[in-house]
């Protein structure tokens, strides 16, 4: 029998593997048999992807078919061991690295071979996510602020909707964040607060295409003339949006401008580990010109170990993310790429349409990929509840409680998943009006965030379970 068939079932969520697969405390004296390991981490593996490829989890998963992973996994395979750094022993990761950033660039209108001078050229650097490439864009701004305006106490402001990565990136580089909050009806961030909040402080002003809670795009055009009046800089995080708004506004649906058309846009995140539908584990960071992207590299000449330097945060990273992202984009090509935000839209419409015929339910925005409700009727979060019996996953959002549902590219694989949504979310909500007054157990934690109190509460709550999630 193996591990795997031990029927002590552990019921701890983070740790269901606990009695049923050995623990490793230490390295083990001698090595295991390659084929045991392989079988093991395949049932793991297969057993964990049953929990997603039924399409019902919204976004996470943003997965174009299993022989798609299979090629870029044989892609991996064969730079998995090099280092991006070292591009001078691999002069295959400049080639890749250099090519994603211009086909990225190219598709977010930052058409290099338009610039007047090589100077002026868009362009950007391949990072390891989202995260980083806000991040690197947001200490490109602290640096060059302080370089050439001699700013020293930077700020930045952005729609209570953009990106925690913002405030991350704020608090690891002591920039201070101004949160402007959105408000009903549509939940986009009214232009004049934002440039109600510049000071001589103001370093960059953030949008998002699309954001998080909601998939809405921001008002980017308005927020682009701001930071043109206003000489202060302009980011776009594209992340979600980068590599599917483009095709989606191709397909004929209304998108408004949100890429480096924006005269004002100055930096550019897009994720090519979302709907790029690479491997996890890659982003780019785009930038008006090499001005920007100057103060982005770190360079450390003076160290015994010889002269270092990085362009991202990063130091060494895997040469077969790279290749794999490079070869994902070129196997695709537009026609690829089209046709996934086609299949994405049809069954987007149609939770759309379901979501909007349901009168207790209230959509929020104008939606393209994710499609976000309220209700001042129901519980949302007792809908949730009752989603999660059958099987749906929500991204449950707060202030004010909503839920939202991505479409990525799993549930354009099941006939008829959008109709068995609806009917499920019809039943939701008779569900928490039967339930009414009765506490939902998907609120346990979120009216605790909020007040200073209550987020402590959560900060040590989470600190707590990732303390967890490292035992053993
Ligand atoms: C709009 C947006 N920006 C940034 C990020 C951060 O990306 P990552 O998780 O790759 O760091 C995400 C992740 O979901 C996102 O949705």
């Amino acid at each position: 029998m193996s591990d795997l068939d031990n029927p002590v079932k552990n019921c701890d969520p983070f740790k269901p593997y606990k009695g049923r697969l050995q623990a490793y405390e230490r390295i083990p004296e001698n090595g295991r048999d390659q084929a045991a390991i392989i079988q093991e981490l395949q049932t793991v593996s297969e057993e964990e992807n049953v929990k997603w490829n039924t399409g019902r989890v919204s976004g996470t998963f943003y997965h174009a078919g299993d022989e798609h992973r299979a090629f870029l996994n044989k892609v991996f395979s064969f730079f998995s061991h090099v280092n991006t750094i070292q591009f001078d022993l691999c002069p295959s990761m400049a080639k890749f690295e250099s090519e994603i950033i211009s086909m990225t660039a190219n598709l977010l209108h930052g058409d290099a071979s338009k610039a007047q001078h090589p100077e002026d050229q868009v362009c950007g650097t391949v990072t390891s996510g989202g995260s980083e490439s806000i991040a690197m864009a947001l200490k490109v701004y602290r640096d060059k602020a302080r370089a050439e305006k001699g700013i020293i106490a930077p700020e930045i402001i952005m729609p209570k909707t953009a990106h925690p990565a913002f405030s991350k990136a704020g608090q690891y580089f002591g920039i201070k964040i101004i949160e402007v909050p959105v408000d009903p009806p549509d939940f986009r961030v009214d232009p004049c607060r934002v440039e109600e909040q510049i000071n001589a402080n103001t370093v960059a002003v953030v949008g998002s295409a699309g954001n998080y809670p909601y998939g809405l795009i921001d008002p980017l055009e308005a927020l682009s003339e701001i930071a043109i009046k206003r000489g202060i800089w302009f980011h776009v995080d594209g992340c979600l949006g980068g590599f599917i708004l483009p095709w989606i506004e191709r397909l004929g649906f209304e998108v408004p401008p949100f890429d480096f058309r924006l005269p004002g846009l100055t930096s550019m995140s897009a994720d090519t580990h979302k709907f790029g539908y690479a491997l996890k584990g890659t982003s780019v960071v785009l930038y008006r010109n090499k001005d920007f992207r100057r103060y982005q590299y770190f360079s450390f000449p003076d160290w015994p170990g010889g002269i270092y330097a990085s362009p991202t945060a990063a130091g060494s990273r895997s040469g077969g993310l790279s290749a794999a992202a490079w070869a994902a984009m070129v196997y695709l090509g537009e026609e690829g790429y089209l046709k996934a935000a086609a299949a994405i839209m049809q069954v987007a419409e149609g939770i759309r349409k379901g979501v909007e015929s349901i009168p207790e339910l209230k959509l929020i925005g104008n939606p393209t990929f994710i499609i976000s409700f309220r209700s001042d009727e129901v519980d949302v979060y007792h809908v949730n509840d009752f989603m999660k019996i059958k099987g749906w996953r929500f991204n449950c959002l707060q202030l004010p409680p909503a839920l939202h549902f991505c479409v990525t590219l799993p549930q354009t694989l099941m006939p008829g998943l959008a109709g068995e949504f609806v009917e499920d979310l019809n039943a939701g909500v008779q569900y928490a009006k039967n339930n009414a007054g009765k506490p939902a157990q998907s609120s346990a934690l979120y009216g605790l965030a909020g007040s200073a109190e209550g987020n402590q509460a959560v900060n040590d709550l989470l600190c707590g379970v990732f303390d967890h999630m490292y035992s053993i």
